[in-house]
């Protein structure tokens, strides 16, 4: 079946980057096999310049690869133009920064209404929507706020409500409690765990915290732009069929 109510979440084949910089060719991601499956909750963890981040963008489909071939929800992204990619993009997948990356001078309820835009929804359908997401996120009470009128964590949490307004089957977390302290960190947390239990929401996320990590069913480490460890799924899904994958500690 390819119907995309059966396919993988994510299906990379040789997935690889490049960066060319001033002549000089980068081999950030050098042929990454990978499969991730629907509500999974993956951390994905490894050096600084180990290539995390250009995984990321490219599963969030907001760049695209030198080579190798990637499917979101079974669709092979490499067959889409621009704006057919932009719109699987904010269909199917939310993205959460570590620098939260929202407008500053727009309120939270417009800063999470703003992917709905370009849905072309109704204003009023869009702010009931964003409303929504803040209270389940626990800002309710913070709907006129300005960035620079919020915490770090409360900034963090209207870039999860973003993330989760457009019900997306997938959040990709970029470093979420990067800039955050312990307790806001925690607060970030307890709001994936609870998507991914609750909700079944996918949360693929990368950190160097070992604490963050534990709270994801599957590790992957990522070294020099390749994959050097897989703890795998359940059901033994890694990408390869060679099935190396390593017991999911029970319970
Ligand atoms: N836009 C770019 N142009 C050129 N080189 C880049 C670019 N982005 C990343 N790189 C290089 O690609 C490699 C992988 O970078 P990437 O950002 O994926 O690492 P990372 O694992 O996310 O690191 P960190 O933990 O520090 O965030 C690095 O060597 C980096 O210098
Ligand atoms: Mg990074």
């Amino acid at each position: 079946m390819t119907s995309s109510a059966t396919s993988s979440a994510f299906e990379a084949v040789g997935l690889a980057r490049s960066y060319r910089l001033e002549g000089v060719s980068v081999d950030a991601l050098r042929g990454v096999d990978l499969r991730i499956e629907p509500g999974e909750f993956v951390a994905i963890v490894g050096p600084s310049g180990s290539g995390k981040s250009t995984l990321m963008h490219l599963l969030g489909c907001l760049d695209r690869p030198t080579s190798g071939s990637l499917r979101v929800n079974g669709v092979d992204v490499s067959t889409l133009s621009d704006t057919r990619l932009a719109e699987l993009r904010n269909q199917a997948i939310g993205f959460v920064f570590q620098s939260f990356h929202l407008l500053a001078r727009t309120s939270a309820l417009d800063n999470v209404a703003l992917p709905l835009v370009y849905r072309g929804m109704p204003r009023a359908e869009r702010r009931r929507r964003a409303h929504q997401a803040l209270e389940s996120v626990g800002l309710g009470n913070r709907l006129g706020h300005r960035p620079s009128q919020m915490s770090g964590g409360e900034q963090q949490r209207v870039a999860i409500a973003r993330a989760l307004v457009g019900d997306p089957r997938v959040v990709l977390a970029d470093e979420p409690t990067g800039n955050l302290d312990t307790r806001n960190g925690a607060e970030v947390m307890a709001i994936l765990d609870r998507l991914n239990a609750e909700r079944g929401v996918g949360i693929v996320l990368v950190t160097h915290d070992s604490e963050v990590a534990a709270h994801a069913r599957r590790q992957i480490h990522v070294r020099d732009g390749l994959i050097e460890y897989d703890s795998g799924t359940a059901d033994g899904a890694t990408g390869r069929d060679e099935g190396r994958t390593g017991p999911v500690e029970a319970g």
